[in-house]
């Protein structure tokens, strides 16, 4: 993300929840109705009449490509889902794609967005030599596992 007005997506923004998040958010002027994506499976948009230049769809992966930041306030179930197809793409995206993974971070850490803070971050915890001690563990078991 960077200075310039960003764009907001919520899945399931005409629910109980998106809905009242919508609303505080447009109340607040916390961003335009321009930046300001919904979507649902039925299409019905009860409620946002006074706000024609809200975006709804009901096409999520559209509301995703839209979208700078994505609130997810659908049941449960299809919550799960989402953050399985999360792992699933991310999956295929370092099986497929072209940039390594490093250069991927790299990429993200360029952007300067959410995930470079959450990134930049991680980088001065330890979890990096956390990885390392538990890949080790990992490998001195291999090497002690025929022989217990
Ligand atoms: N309500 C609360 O007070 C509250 C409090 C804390 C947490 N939560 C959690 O917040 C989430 C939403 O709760 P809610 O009460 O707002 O539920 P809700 O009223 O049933 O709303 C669900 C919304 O998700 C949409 N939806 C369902 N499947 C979808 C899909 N595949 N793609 C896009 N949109 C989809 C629904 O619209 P369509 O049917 O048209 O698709 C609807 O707009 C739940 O996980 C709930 O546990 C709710």
């Amino acid at each position: 993300m960077t200075a310039d007005p960003w764009t907001l997506g919520i899945i399931g923004g005409t629910g109980m929840l998106g809905y009242a998040i919508a609303h505080a958010i447009l109340k607040a002027r916390t961003i335009p109705p321009d930046r300001l994506w919904i979507s649902n499976r039925s299409g019905r948009a009860d409620g946002f009449d006074d706000h024609p230049d809200i975006t709804l769809t009901t096409n999520n992966q559209d509301l995703a490509q839209g979208c700078d930041v994505i609130l997810l306030s659908v049941p449960p179930a299809m919550a799960d889902r989402a953050v399985r197809q999360l792992f699933l793409s991310a999956g295929t995206m370092m099986a497929n794609a072209q940039p390594t993974p490093a250069e991927h971070v790299q990429q993200m850490i360029d952007y300067a967005g959410t995930t470079a803070a959450g990134l930049e971050d991680m980088r001065r915890s330890t979890i990096a030599q956390d990885i390392a001690k538990g890949l080790d563990a990992a490998i001195a078991r291999t090497r002690t596992i025929g022989s217990s």
